[in-house]
């Protein structure tokens, strides 16, 4: 354990990934319900335990502090062992225990929720969750689609009047039509997409369910091998569609769209703390993978070397999983000294990249935007934009937005990992840049960071900056997080800008925002970044704990109405015209679900609702820095 912690050699590297890849055919079973409509139990189970760690050490460093103190609120040791450990596994990795677990590597996860843990399976659905006989997947119209992060790969999230099948006076009309509940988990954040009126979606526990959207009947569930957020590609074949996904531990994987069976997968990269959060896209065959990383949050130890994960994009053939190219956007580390408790650091790190890539076909080029550096020395990579080569990889240019932002999370308590002076201000571009042609004509490219600024780049010269408007205060946990929209007459951009405490080291969900700071949709006019119009934020009434009035979410547009999700639990549509609130709906409550898995909503984070044929689609709970917990994918259409 002490190596895995404290040494970076490629042996050891190698040593994890053949660990790993030996965890990997256990734990992601598939299956598929018979022609019946009987239930089928895909179990995940925790991964074999890497050699040399043992889970005794592991419970005994990270655990035992809070589970063997008598009359506290952890439940004890021995009420652990009754726990599966998958059970265990998912709390560590997606439940009530990841704020604890940030530093707790993946071969350490394995090894104490094996020593805990019992092997028993868990079946994740009842019987009554899946679609009769009567219901066929994917066989909706075309048009019934929204595959992957956005519509198209501009990602703009803008859906077309005649896909999205809604007008703005039908928004206001909007109800619940139906809710599932995803087994076992405190956190709904991943993407949904939807390919001919079927809804395929990740979800905290590594279960991917293929959904039919009109009623919410499940058609198959497959298991991966940690939890999925991003949205799933769909890659049309000459006879059958494939699906692409990423998982949060550094997977890849293609699976048949009609069946949910495996056709490959992959790692993406040799790094243990390999992220996957931003969502691939596709163009010929091709699917273009980024990669972001739990460096950043795992330094918060003292032990942790810090740090040597490299921002990237891997480009694989849908076919075979076979690699076309692979581009880091930093150097490898080199060891560049010590820390105060005796901890070697190495860079230069980081500029990784937490959203879904741009394709611009016209210029052959992919676009991609960074976060910060996780240690120094600082790099010319971080905090951009990057435009890189379709065919061969090749960074064609880079704009950087902010020099020398070189930030991990150790930096939030003044801890030992931080890098000098004072680390940060961490400032990532954590979603994705849009190329839009705005209303004179001309093509560009809109970026919103978490300083709280929108940037306008100019994709004909090297990304020369055209302009940038200020939209919020910005911060760690503020500006533009998850995404923007642009309908090709405005870009919309809200900002999160939550304030107060935060959760660090405890059971997640319950922090204590300020009820009345943060949030806030901001239109602005493509041409020059003048604003058009601006919808203050609604604060938290009453204030619940966990409850912010923060937008982070990615929004999504149809003609006339952008919607925006919020940190306090409501999603909200406004009128394009003049901000007007169109809709409000409050998701965090109780749900009777079409799958009988007991449902709560909560703070709503991350992915953006998806509108398709007349039906939108919105995620529920998000207990990540201490917001409201919940496990609900709603369902909302007009009232006739
Ligand atoms: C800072 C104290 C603390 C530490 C450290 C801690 N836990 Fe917990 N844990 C708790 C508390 C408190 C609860 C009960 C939370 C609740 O019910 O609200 C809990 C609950 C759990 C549960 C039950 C979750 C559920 O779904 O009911 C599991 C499993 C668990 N912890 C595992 C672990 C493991 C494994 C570790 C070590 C890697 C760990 N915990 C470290 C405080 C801690």
């Amino acid at each position: 354990m002490k190596l895995v912690l404290t040494s970076t050699s490629l042996s050891i590297q190698m040593a994890m990934l053949v660990a790993l890849l030996c965890a990997i055919p256990a734990a992601a079973q598939n299956s598929a319900p018979g022609a019946s409509g009987a239930t089928s139990s895909a179990s995940s189970s925790a991964s074999p335990s890497a050699p040399g760690i043992s889970g005794e050490d592991v419970y005994q460093k990270r655990c035992a502090k809070c589970h063997d103190q008598e009359g506290s609120r952890a439940p004890s040791k021995d009420a652990l062992r009754k726990m599966s450990a998958t059970r265990i596994l998912r709390t560590l990795d997606f439940g009530l225990m990841m704020a604890v677990a940030y530093p707790v590597t993946r071969p350490e996860r394995d090894a104490v929720a094996n020593y805990l843990g019992t092997n028993l399976a868990e079946a994740p659905l009842p019987a009554a969750a899946f679609c009769s006989a009567k219901v066929s997947i994917m066989s909706g119209p075309a048009n019934d689609s929204w595959a992957g992060w956005s519509p198209t790969a501009s990602n703009a999230r803008y859906q077309t009047a005649e896909r999205a099948g809604l007008a703005p006076a039908q928004v206001r009309r909007l109800k619940l039509k139906w809710a599932i509940g995803f087994p076992g988990d405190v956190t709904a954040f991943a993407a949904p997409t939807v390919v001919n009126g079927t809804i395929f979606v990740g979800s905290a526990s590594g279960m991917l369910q293929a959904l039919d959207a009109k009623t919410g009947c499940t058609h198959w569930v497959f298991q991966a091998a940690g939890p999925v957020r991003a949205a799933i590609v769909a890659v049309p074949g000459d006879d059958s569609t494939s699906l692409v996904f990423t998982d949060l531990t550094g997977w890849a994987y293609a699976i048949e769209a009609k069946t949910g069976h495996l056709i490959w997968r992959k790692r993406i990269d040799e790094d243990e703390a390999t992220r996957l959060t931003g969502s691939a896209v596709t163009l010929d065959g091709i699917v273009f993978i980024p990669a972001a990383s739990w460096e950043e949050t795992r330094s918060i130890d003292p032990q942790y070397t810090c740090c040597t994960f490299r921002g990237s994009v891997t480009a694989l053939r849908v076919r075979d999983g076979s690699t076309v190219w692979k581009t880091y956007m930093v150097d490898p580390a080199q060891r560049t000294g010590t820390n105060s408790v005796g901890t070697p650091q190495w860079g230069p790190s980081g500029a990784p990249i937490w959203s879904a890539p741009t394709i611009d076909t016209k210029r052959g080029v992919l676009y991609v935007g960074t976060g910060n550096n996780y240690s120094a020395p600082a790099t010319a990579t971080s905090d951009s934009v990057v435009a890189l080569n379709l065919k061969t990889g090749s960074i064609v240019w880079t704009q950087q937005a902010l020099a020398n932002d070189t930030y991990n999370s150790s930096c939030r308590s003044k801890g030992i990992n931080c890098p000098p002076p004072n680390g940060g201000p961490d400032y990532d571009f954590g979603s994705s840049a849009i190329l839009v042609r705005g209303p004179n004509g001309k093509e560009i490219l809109v970026a919103g960071q978490k300083s709280g600024v929108v940037f306008a780049f100019d994709p004909d010269a090297k990304g020369k900056i055209l302009w940038q408007t200020r939209v919020g205060t910005g911060g760690i946990n503020g500006g533009v997080q998850w995404g923007m929209a642009t309908d090709g007459q405005k870009v919309y951009a809200a900002v999160s800008d939550v304030s107060g405490v935060m959760n660090t080291a405890g059971p997640v969900g319950g922090a204590t925002f300020d009820p009345a700071k943060g949030g806030g949709l901001t239109a602005l006019h493509l041409e020059d970044g003048s604003k058009a119009w601006y919808a203050p934020s609604h604060p938290c009434d009453p204030p619940r704990p966990g409850c912010s009035p923060g937008q982070s979410a990615a929004l999504s547009l149809i003609p006339g109405v952008v919607f925006s999700p919020s940190l306090d639990g409501h999603v909200r549509a406004f009128s394009t015209e003049d901000g007007e609130m169109l809709w409000d709906f409050d998701t965090a409550q109780s749900y009777a679900t079409v799958n009988g898995v007991a449902a709560k909503g909560g703070s709503i984070d991350g992915a953006g609702p998806v509108v398709v044929g007349g039906m939108v689609f919105v995620n529920s709970g998000y207990p990540r820095n201490g917001g409201m917990p919940g496990n609900a994918l709603l369902a909302f259409a007009p009232e006739e």
